[in-house]
């Protein structure tokens, strides 16, 4: 039987590549985050993939919301098999420079409605007897960058929540808590920040793609873990942020600054801590060439510069 799955965030990045992905296997989507127009297209693109899918306009900060989300999926599914949740809001500034309520939305938004979306599923699972959660964490909960504060902060806590949390499921065999952790992603996230350092943001290199990190939390569903690393260089990061601390702290600075950051200047902005902007969701941010486009053009450079050199040997 196919599975019922919530997913928060699923009008961007890699919520919404998991929908889509859930979708291509058939599993019974409820989607959730709080732009209703972006929502119903979403679900549009889930049902258009041969999935019944369920949208609920949600802000998962509101009091009340995680519940009535949890209660919608199963009124209109009668189950509930698995819950991704991967809503997020990002600051960018200097902590002192952020406005104190912007760094408490984020933390509201990337951390205690995490701890509030695990809440309301384990209840279900443990009364169910079974269920799998995916909580979407970052490399940014096992290192820290300067200029994101809030969101650092957040990681973090959502990783030591996830490890009490695999602890206390240890007497269900049927209950699950994942943990995802990618490194950069090709996500609207970085342009869609708060953003008080005056430059917008970036993800530093190498960037990997939405729908791969779709694909292992994907994964999770289908095989439990307790955490799926998604990037290349997440290890290494890893390593010299914890082998070799002062070196590290002397290096991350100027890195975060040279990569990740962009020459694009910013006013200062609340972003859509507060309020989503329809306009800025899609699943891939941009960071990424398009792949027949990077063709064409290495085809098309290729070609001019191979005419040129048959033209001089001539
Ligand atoms: N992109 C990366 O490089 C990266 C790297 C590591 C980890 N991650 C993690 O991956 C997850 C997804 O990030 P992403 O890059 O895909 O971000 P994204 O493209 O900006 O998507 C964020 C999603 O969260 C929703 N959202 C934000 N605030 C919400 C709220 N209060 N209530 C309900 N929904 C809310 C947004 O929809 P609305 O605005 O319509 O509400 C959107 O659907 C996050 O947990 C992020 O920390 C991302």
């Amino acid at each position: 039987m196919s599975r019922v799955v919530v997913v928060t965030g699923a009008t961007s990045g890699i919520g919404r590549a998991a929908a889509r992905e859930f979708a291509g296997r058939g599993d019974r989507l409820v989607l959730a985050a709080r732009s209703p127009g972006t929502l119903a297209q979403v679900r549009r693109e889930c049902e258009e993939a041969g999935a019944e899918a369920h949208d609920v306009p949600t802000d998962v900060t509101a009091p009340g919301a995680l519940d009535a989300l949890a209660a919608a999926a199963v009124g209109q599914f009668g189950r509930l098999d698995v819950w991704v949740h991967t809503a997020a809001v990002m600051a960018y500034g200097r902590f002192e420079e952020i406005p104190a309520e912007v760094f408490e939305q984020v933390v509201r938004t990337d951390l205690l409605a995490a701890a509030g979306a695990a809440r309301v599923a384990l209840r279900h699972f443990r009364a169910a007897g079974g269920g799998t959660l995916i909580l979407t964490g970052s490399v940014l909960g096992h290192i820290t960058a300067p200029y994101m504060s809030g969101y650092v902060t957040s990681k973090w806590g959502l990783h030591g929540l996830a490890r009490a949390l695999q602890q206390e499921s240890r007497d269900l065999p049927g209950v699950h808590v994942c943990l995802v952790t990618p490194g950069s992603v090709d996500t609207p996230v970085y342009q869609q920040a708060a953003n008080y350092v005056g430059r917008v943001g970036r993800p530093p290199l190498p960037i990997t793609t939405p729908e791969r990190v779709a694909r292992a939390i994907v994964g999770c569903a289908d095989r439990p873990r307790r955490e799926i690393s998604v990037g290349r260089v997440n290890v290494l990061m890893r390593v010299g942020f914890t082998a070799l601390p002062a070196v590290y702290d002397m290096l991350v600075g100027p890195l975060m600054r040279l990569g990740g950051l962009t020459n694009r200047p910013v006013p200062p902005t609340e972003g859509v801590v507060f309020r989503p902007n329809p306009a800025g969701a899609a699943v891939r941010g941009g960071w990424l060439p398009a792949l027949p486009g990077l063709v064409r053009t290495v085809g098309g450079t290729a070609a001019s510069a191979g005419a040129a050199v048959l033209r001089r040997l001539r």
